[in-house]
């Protein structure tokens, strides 16, 4: 199975060298282009066999799949100019353009998915929604094993991109955002920015594999499991709730939601 990857920024650079370090694509199938040399060296650099270049035309002649990252705006002519076939699979990354816009610059009916990922694909930690159209059983199940490597991977239909994209790739900066309030608090306590930056950082992470690792559990569960009656969780979380923290959270999450 050979992949183009097109365009080696943020996102097209991380997909590529995760499906370079991943199993389910040999490294030598995958052909990476991008109009500057800088980050296909780069990328050549940390994987001797994949295959860099200018061009998308020439990366993508003769591949199965074509993964198309570059910014919303290019799409259509970077689409447009490849000629594409029928019997390939056409992978977008483009934030906002949905279905019959790829169908209309690709000038054929052809399969396509339609991903969302975010920024912590670069270490293989990605929160990716896909969606898909005119896809078999089969294709659906590669491009989801594709992207479970780069973390974790869900079908969902097209018209839940939006708000899914709210949750999982806007959501992470809320995360970040959280860090980033709690390094503040924790530097006005006397703790080292460096130190508190690693300790809220582990705390997030590992009220992740909380949730992450047993299905059956809920937030408010394991919330319960830290406030003991009148201790000092119980404080903080009362006082989130005063400050409006919930309510702040669904605004937020709202707000992104570009239906
Ligand atoms: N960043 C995110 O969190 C995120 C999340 C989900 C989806 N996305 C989507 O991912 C896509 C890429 O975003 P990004 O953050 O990776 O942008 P980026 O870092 O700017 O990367 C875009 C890449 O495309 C290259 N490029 C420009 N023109 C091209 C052309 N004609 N053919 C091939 N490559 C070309 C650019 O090369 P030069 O730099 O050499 O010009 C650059 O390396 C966007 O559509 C965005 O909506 C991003």
């Amino acid at each position: 199975m050979k992949v183009a990857v097109i365009g080696a920024g943020n996102m097209g650079g991380a997909i590529a060298h995760a499906l370079a370090k991943g199993t389910v694509i040999k490294t030598d199938d995958i052909y990476v282009s991008n109009p500057s040399w800088g980050k296909l060296q780069s990328l050549q650099e940390a994987h001797p066999e994949l295959h860099v270049m200018d061009s998308n035309i020439e990366a993508s002649k003769n591949v199965d799949i074509v993964i198309v990252a570059v910014k919303p705006w290019l799409i259509e002519n970077v689409i447009n100019s490849m000629n594409l076939k029928p019997n390939q699979i056409l992978v977008s990354v483009a934030a906002g353009i949905d279905f019959n816009q790829l169908e209309h610059y690709a000038g054929i009916q052809m399969p396509m998915f339609r991903i969302v990922p975010n920024t912590a694909i670069v270490y293989m930690e990605s929160m990716t929604l896909i969606a898909a159209r005119y896809t078999t059983m089969e294709q659906d199940k590669l491009i989801v094993d594709m992207f479970n490597e780069m973390g974790l991977a869900l079908l969902v239909p097209e018209s839940q991109i939006p708000a899914t994209t709210a949750l999982a790739s806007c959501g992470i900066a809320f995360v970040l955002k959280y860090i980033q309030a709690s390094m503040q608090a924790g530097v006005e306590m006397g703790i080292y920015p460096k130190a508190a930056r690693e300790m809220i950082a582990q705390s997030v992470k590992g009220a992740a594999e909380l949730i992450l690792n047993n299905p059956e559990t809920h937030p408010a569960v394991e919330i319960d499991k830290v406030t003991t009656p009148g201790g000092i969780t119980i404080k903080g979380i009362n006082e989130l709730e005063h400050e409006g923290f919930t309510s702040a959270v669904i605004k937020a999450m709202k707000a992104c939601n570009m239906k």
